[in-house]
This record gives structure tokens, sequence and C-alpha cells, in this order.
């Protein structure tokens, strides 16, 4: 949290989201250090803020890209076609065309190959697609593997589930003609993504190394010229309320040694396959924090209501721990991207009085608060119950954790509030507002 946001709320009005360069700089060097055989693709719909992707492709990283419109914002940031990866279900014509020669597609389905086969046959030679080879364009295939994490945050290798994303890996065998039959276009990657928010490094080695096998079968049994494996990723942050807690945080250390003895084994049978891993929020769900105002204060019937602008409609996600929390019977598991577990984003206040601007008010006494937005609905609480010191009207709260499916998921046109600036710092500490 910065002091420097009551000034910057005072300039751009609130609410809004700012993105800090420095703590994305600081993931990305932590996940190259642990897993450098990795090429890491960031996941363009965590936050497509342009100042974030134009940073990734000036650090050389590629692009997840979930849509024609992600292929194009990806490019625009000044990514390379080969390092731009797009895998989506159910890509029509319109969507494939327009990312054709901007990426690599990943078919989602056979309907799809076939689908990619005629417009590769029709479009990519006049579209001068560079990366043909033998006349034939490489494309992924994303493939729905025989395991899956089961149930809870935790849990290690359970039986493969029924998906609408990719083909199921028991159906590729029987495919091997279909595959060879294809006239355009020619398998030439692999990529399974199952789970987000994993945090548990055993067993994402362990579906890291069923991907392995998987791409293994594929070239061996299957006569793919393999180039690539994207392996998803699906790495896992702790929120700040529980990174002090042991358990709540990836430990990316083990996930690297393991990651290494699995590329050393897989080397000679798969030589010269480059490796993707894509990753979102651990690359920017800490950097974003969102800051809003205190219009007003109440006091209702015992309870203290602290009202300020962009609630619900302003970052969906804490509203949705709130709405959840109230439900009654379990606690629900991870329901991304909406919601990740309860505890995800740490509310502070900075004060705005006469003498205190920008000091964080530790030292008012605490009150148990609830913050609501200011929509027409009882379910806009951006925080259900949460103590500050002494707030009072003018006041700026900041709310943690809004770099990831933050500004992106959020329904800003709901009630006609103006859209929330983003402003990005970059590491010189310029910012910039777009
Ligand atoms: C295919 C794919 N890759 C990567 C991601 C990014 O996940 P995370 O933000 O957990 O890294 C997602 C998220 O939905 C996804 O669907």
């Amino acid at each position: 949290m910065n002091a420097d946001y009551v000034q910057l709320a005072d300039k751009y009005g609130c609410p809004f989201y700012i993105y800090e360069e420095s703590a994305i700089r600081t993931q990305l060097e932590r996940l190259r250090r642990a897993l450098p055989d990795f090429r890491v693709l960031y996941s363009v719909k965590t936050n497509p803020h342009a100042p974030i992707l134009r940073f990734m492709a000036l650090n050389g990283v590629g692009a997840d890209a979930a849509s024609a419109g992600e292929v194009e914002r990806a490019a625009a940031a000044g990514m390379p076609a080969e390092q731009i990866l797009y895998s989506a279900p159910g890509k029509g014509g319109e969507q494939l065309r327009r990312a054709l020669g901007r990426c690599r597609v990943t078919a989602d389905s056979y309907t799809e190959l076939t689908r990619l086969d005629e417009l590769a046959g029709r479009f990519a030679v006049a579209a001068g697609v560079a990366a043909m080879r033998n006349d034939k364009l490489p494309v992924g295939l994303r493939i729905n593997p025989d395991f899956s994490f089961g149930a809870g945050e935790f849990a290690a290798a359970a039986p493969g589930l029924s998906s609408k994303f990719g083909v199921d890996e028991e159906s590729l065998a029987e495919k091997k003609e279909f595959f060879q039959g294809l006239k355009h276009i020619r398998p030439a990657g692999v990529h399974v993504f199952l789970r987000s928010q994993v945090l548990n490094a055993e067993a994402l080695a362990a579906s890291f190394a069923a991907v392995f096998k998987i791409a293994a079968r594929c070239r061996e049994e299957l006569g793919w010229g393999l180039d690539f494996i994207n392996f998803g990723g699906g790495l896992g942050i702790g929120s700040a309320l529980e990174r002090a807690e042991a358990g709540r945080e990836l430990d990316l250390e083990l996930l690297g040694r393991l990651a290494a003895e699995l590329v050393r084994q897989y080397e000679r049978r798969l030589p010269g396959v480059k490796l993707f891993l894509e990753s979102g929020r651990f690359l920017v769900g800490r950097a974003g924090t969102f800051v809003t105002r205190i219009e007003d204060i109440k006091e209702s019937r015992g309870k203290i209501h602290v009202i300020a602008p962009g609630g619900l409609s302003g970052f969906l996600r804490p509203a949705m721990l709130n709405l959840l929390a109230g439900l009654p019977g379990q606690t629900p598991g991870p329901l991304e991207p909406l919601f990740s577990g309860f505890d995800k984003h740490r509310v502070g206040l900075l004060k705005t009085g006469p003498g205190s601007t920008g000091s964080t008010g530790s030292s008012g006494p605490l009150k148990k608060v609830t913050v609501s937005g200011t929509l027409c609905t009882s379910l806009d609480v951006l925080a259900g119950e949460v103590e500050l010191p002494d707030p009072q009207a003018g006041d700026i709260l900041t709310v943690s954790e809004a770099g990831a499916y933050a500004a992106t998921l959020s329904p800003f046109a709901f009630a006609s509030f103006d859209r929330p600036a983003e402003l990005y710092r970059a590491a010189d500490g310029r910012i910039s507002a777009e």
C-alpha cells in the first residue's frame, strides 16, 4: 500500500486500479529462476491492461490467448506470433480467420481440427503464414487427460473428468488415421490445463509428468512432429492474509526441482520440443490494488456502514466472497475465476484528515464496519466485516490482490457509473493511465 494513493485519488478520482510493475517483475523473475527450462506465457484474460502486455512483450514473455481479441492485443503489445498460443473451446471460423498467421492455434476438438484444416488450405498460404513447414501449418491440440486434481485445493491426482475442454486422452489412439489425413495442418503441440490456483507443488509436478507422458505418446505412437508442449500451469498464490500460514503458499523451488528432473528424464524422447508454462494470477495478482474513497458512514441498528463507490460493480471478486459467505451449508470449493477462497483481500485505510494525509491510520481506535458500494442492491458489499482504524468520510480505502481477474471481470457498466481508471506504475516510477 502506497501513501501516494491519496494524491492519485485526488488526481484520477475514485475508484481506480493501480498496477505496480516492480511487483510483476518480482514474480516473473521468481518463476524464471525456479523453472528455467520453461518459456513463460502470460494469460491475457487475467488482466489485459496494455502496459502489462507491453511489459511482458519487452521481457520475452509470450501470451496464452483465449480469443481472437486477446491474440490481437498480444500482437499489438509486440509479441511475436510463435509466442502467442491461442487456445479456447468453440473457436468459430471468424475467430480463427482473425487469428491465423498471428499466433500458434491450439485446436480444442476434432471438429475444430477439420475446420482449421479447411481454413488453412484456403487462407494460410495467402496470409503468408511463416511457420509453415512441408506446406502444413503446425497446430496444437488441447487434451483432456485421464487424470484430474480431484476435489479441494491441495488434492493430488484423481481420475480424469468429463470436460468441455479439449479431446479425451483415450480418444487419441483411434484418431491416428484422422491426424494423418489432415492436408494443410499437422498436429505439433500438446496443451493441457486443468485447474487454477493450485498451491501443491507435488500435485502440479505430477500433472507435468502426466503431460510429458501424453506428449511422448503423441510423438512415438501417433508420429506427431512435436514442436511444443503447453503444460498449462495453474500456479496459485496465497493471499496477503494467508501467506504467513504454512502450506498456503506454493513451494516454487520444490516445483522447480521436480520439473527439472522431468525435463532431464524426457530430454532424449522429446528433443528440441519447446516447453511452455502459462500463468496469470501468479504474475499479476498481487501487483494490483483497488482504491476507493469513503463517501458516507452511517450507523444503523448497531452496525456501522462505510459507503464507497465501486463495490460489486467496481471489483466483483471481494463482493463474491461476501455473497458466498452468506450461503447456508458447506464452504464452497474454488469457483474460478470468481472465487478462490475466503480471506483473499486485505482492506486498508489511508487517512486524509488534516495532518494525516496518506498515513495508514493504524493509530485510530479499531471499528468493526461493513464496506458497501453505492449500487441499489444490498448485495453490493465489498467487505462484510472488517476492522478499520476510525474510518472517516474522505478517507481512502485500498483492497489488495486486485491485479488478476479484477477490472476485467467486474461489471462496470451496471447503473451507468463511470469506468474506474486503470493506472500503471512503471519501474521508473512514472504513472500512466490508459
Ligand atoms: C487455459 C488457461 N490457462 C491459464 C489460465 C490462467 O490461470 P491462472 O490465473 O490461475 O494462472 C487459465 C485461467 O482460467 C486458463 O483457462
